[in-house]
């Protein structure tokens, strides 16, 4: 049959070219369909002698399996270099560093919290809670502060409002953290060993005092708790929490809940502008502590005349700051707390996978 050899070159070239499976199909049938060329030629048979035909028959057959596996083999090919572009440009490189997130990281007071509430658990002390919204009883008269007492004013009291006509004395924000003595001890009794820390409110603000601010309240009944006991546990405590051994100073010094009371110092140097805990001649003001007064173990509905014991209350924000060398307490709460960094607070250190971002 004539023209056979140019019709396969002419149809395996155009497959061959092909860059996609929309122009393979146009071939196959422009080539194969019903109206293809090769089939037209397939036609052509019927009006062969048999003699022609049994030449053309065969070779239009064979010409007819070879365009449809080159179509089949080209399919197969687009089908794999398609999957080679995909694979090219959908190719994920899993050693990248991962996008960056924004860090979460304790608040450096609530650390110091939980450090201090570590250390005093291994001394045995369990921890108590109270409302930070307190009644004035708790506040102040249970702990032997009256109406007309000075403390009063000089702790520059949040008062809440009442109700127009309700005479009743107004709920404040808890100024100390003293109040939970009294709760403690008119719910558990003596002997006890706890700690309270928490949020105290003051109005007050400047380097360092903010309106809010912490506390943590220490309270020791037994039958013969004195103030040794007191001053071994503050030595202990400071020295386990400054990681140096730290000396303290007791000086005489009035509360209303205590008698005798005292503040306590602890032992430091100033030297060259900056303090050092557990160094030096130098002495800080750290806390105020005392023989619990017995008209406040009477509040709290223990017999004085059985059990004694001492209390201390002392600012977490305060040792806070001396450890990790904060110089300015509203840096804490009013401000941004990636300022820390700079002072070197470990807590905020930014894994190294995260750096620079
Ligand atoms: N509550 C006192 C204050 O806030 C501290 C203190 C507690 C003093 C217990 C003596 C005993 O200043």
């Amino acid at each position: 049959m004539d023209g056979l050899d140019e019709l396969r070159k002419s149809w395996l070239d155009r497959i061959g070219g092909a860059s996609d499976e929309g122009t393979l199909e146009e071939f196959r049938v422009a080539a194969l369909g019903k109206k293809g060329e090769i089939s037209l030629k397939m036609r052509e048979l019927g009006k062969m002698t048999p003699d022609e035909r049994q030449v053309a028959g065969p070779a239009l057959n064979a010409l007819k399996d070879e365009v449809n596996a080159a179509l089949t083999a080209k399919k197969a090919g687009l089908a794999d270099a398609a999957l080679d572009a995909r694979l090219q440009a959908e190719w994920l490189d899993v050693t990248l560093p991962s996008r960056p997130r924004r860090q979460g990281t304790i608040h450096p007071v609530s650390q110091v919290m939980e450090e201090v509430t570590a250390i005093f658990a291994d001394m045995g002390f369990s921890v108590a809670e109270g409302p930070q919204i307190e009644t004035d009883f708790y506040n102040f008269d249970a702990l032997n502060i009256p109406g007309h007492h000075p403390a009063r004013a000089e702790m520059d009291t949040f008062y809440t409002h009442r109700a127009e006509g309700d005479n009743r004395p107004p709920h404040v924000l808890r100024t100390h953290t003293s109040p939970v003595q009294i709760r403690h001890m008119e719910a558990h009794g003596a002997p006890c060993r706890i700690i309270a820390p928490g949020r105290v409110y003051r109005a007050d603000y400047d380097q360092t005092h903010t309106p809010m601010f912490h506390q943590v309240e220490g309270l020791v009944l037994g039958e013969d708790i004195s103030m040794a006991n007191l001053k071994w546990v503050l030595e202990e405590f400071y020295s386990a929490f400054f990681g140096v051994a730290v000396k303290t100073r007791f000086r005489a010094s009035h509360f209303p809940f205590v008698e005798p009371g005292a503040e306590v110092d602890i032992q430091c140097s100033f030297e060259g502008g900056t303090v050092k805990v557990g160094e030096g001649d130098d002495w800080l003001e750290i806390l105020g502590s005392g023989m619990v007064h017995p008209k406040v173990l009477e509040a709290g509905k223990i017999d004085p005349t059985k059990y004694q014991g001492f209390a201390f209350g002392m600012g977490i924000d305060r040792i806070a700051m001396l450890k990790y060398g904060i110089p300015d307490l509203r840096d804490f709460f009013a401000s941004d707390l990636r300022w820390l960094r700079h002072y070197g607070f470990g807590a905020l250190e930014i894994p190294a996978v995260h750096a620079g971002v």
